[in-house]
């Protein structure tokens, strides 16, 4: 795992998601090949950002005899941050095949940099679940912010936060105001930009999944 100083942020360290990152930064790589890329690191985040997930004993029958296994003893609801926070839901239902799927829609305001609200569908249950809400960018953290405070207010206790890169403001911001909420990502970059852009970053990641830059 990378140095750093904040105590809840995994930065998930792996030889394929070095190179996979570097294919996921340059401003070259088009979009078919982003989103297989993304697919493969993101199942290598999701296998980590699980890792939490409480089991419960139950026996299983082998061909030779009886022994002790293990079941998953929380349900999982995966809950995207749209648009972009789509690209990462995949990687979670490939471990979790009945995992439940919330969204939240908001998009960040080109002037203010702050979250704009348009659209909310959370299943129920937030309460006794292992809520995992997903954002490739974590840049200031107002986004991240404003969703972890709506899954509270909807009585979400136990949340983890995946993303794909982050700045540093960013994961300050929600260790500060959910220092309840475990944070993993691929890459902790350098800093924010004045227009608020993960530097180096890899752009807009909802308009490389998308096609809309
Ligand atoms: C991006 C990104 C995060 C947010 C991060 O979304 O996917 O949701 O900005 O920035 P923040 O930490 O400063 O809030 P964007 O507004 O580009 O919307 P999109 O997912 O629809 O592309």
């Amino acid at each position: 795992m990378t140095d750093h100083n904040f105590k809840n942020l995994t930065v998930v360290q792996h030889p394929v998601i070095d190179r996979d990152l570097t294919f996921l930064r340059n401003r070259n790589t088009e979009t078919s090949t982003f989103r297989r890329v993304l697919e493969r690191v993101s199942i290598i985040l999701a296998y980590h950002a699980l890792s939490d997930l409480k089991v419960k004993s139950r026996e299983v029958e082998t061909p030779i005899q009886k022994t002790q296994g293990f079941e998953l003893d929380e349900q999982v609801i995966v809950i995207p941050i749209l648009r972009a926070g789509l690209g990462l839901v995949d990687s979670v239902i490939r471990f979790i095949p009945d995992a439940k799927i919330g969204h939240l829609g908001m998009y960040r305001d080109e002037e203010t940099k702050k979250p704009i609200d348009y659209y909310s569908n959370l299943p129920k249950g937030l309460d006794k679940a292992y809520v995992l809400l997903v954002d490739p960018m974590l840049a200031t953290g107002g986004s991240a912010c404003d969703a972890l405070g709506f899954l509270k207010k909807n009585g979400a206790t136990n949340v983890h936060f995946m993303s794909l890169i982050a700045a540093p403001e960013g994961i300050a911001r929600v260790e500060k105001e959910y220092p309840d909420v475990q944070l993993i990502t691929a890459a902790l970059d350098e800093k924010l930009n004045d227009e608020a852009f993960i530097v180096p970053g890899l752009g807009d990641a909802g308009d490389r999944i998308f096609g809309t830059e």
